[in-house]
């Protein structure tokens, strides 16, 4: 048995302007890095073959930028397309995280980060927070530092709101890689110990 049986991430994800497509992007890249086979997967573009190839994934990565302080109008939209798939359990058990991206610092995008966890949560997922302490809060810190706006439910993002999608802070990007990898790893963990389960 392989100790990392390849896990399948699929990062689903909405971006009205091409900032929080950047972000997704680098998560792709993160999970790469993490031995994952990755789709990224725009929500207002999915085909048939693309939503056999969420139900399909170990694990969904859900991003949304925060309009309104919540999930966009784009995001929530697939989220009530999969309601027969939530009433059936289409979904138990796989893993799931996500990320938001504001135009302002806080921009009340906790509220979006929590949604996308109830999200999860209403489809029996397992919600893999983003696993780094808060970044820019003493006095050594910077605007550099990974995690650099102090979220733990999953990567809280930030860009100007003049900014092109290209001028994405280079330290969210970096902790959107750094949330890639550790789903990738994590799922990959969590198909090992069920292989070894089964075969137990
Ligand atoms: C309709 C709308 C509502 C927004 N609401 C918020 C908000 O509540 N808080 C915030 O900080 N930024 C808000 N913004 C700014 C976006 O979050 C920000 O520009 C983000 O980078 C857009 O990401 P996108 O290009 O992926 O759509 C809003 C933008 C739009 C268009």
């Amino acid at each position: 048995m392989s100790p990392n049986p390849f896990p399948h991430v699929g990062i689903v994800y909405h971006s009205g302007f091409g900032h929080t497509a950047t972000l997704a992007d680098a998560v792709a890249e993160g999970a790469r890095r993490g031995g994952a086979q990755v789709r990224l997967l725009p929500v207002e573009a999915l085909t048939p073959a693309d939503w056999d190839t969420v139900d399909a994934a170990d694990a969904l990565i859900f991003g949304t930028p925060t309009y309104m302080g919540n999930v966009s109008a784009g995001f929530q939209a697939f989220a009530e397309q999969t309601g027969r798939r939530c009433m059936e359990g289409a979904w138990r058990d796989k893993i799931a995280a996500g990320f938001t991206n504001s135009g302002a610092k806080s921009g009340d995008k906790m509220a979006a980060l929590i949604s996308l966890s109830v999200f999860a949560a209403q489809h029996h997922m397992h919600w893999v927070s983003l696993g780094l302490g808060a970044g820019w809060n003493s006095a050594r810190g910077s605007e550099h530092d990974l995690n650099r706006l102090g979220f733990w439910l999953g990567a809280g993002t930030q860009t100007d709101v003049d900014a092109d999608p290209d001028q994405v802070h280079p330290a969210d990007v970096a902790t959107c890689e750094h949330l890639g990898h550790r789903v990738a790893v994590v799922t990959g963990q969590f198909k090992a110990g069920r292989a070894a389960t089964a075969a137990a």
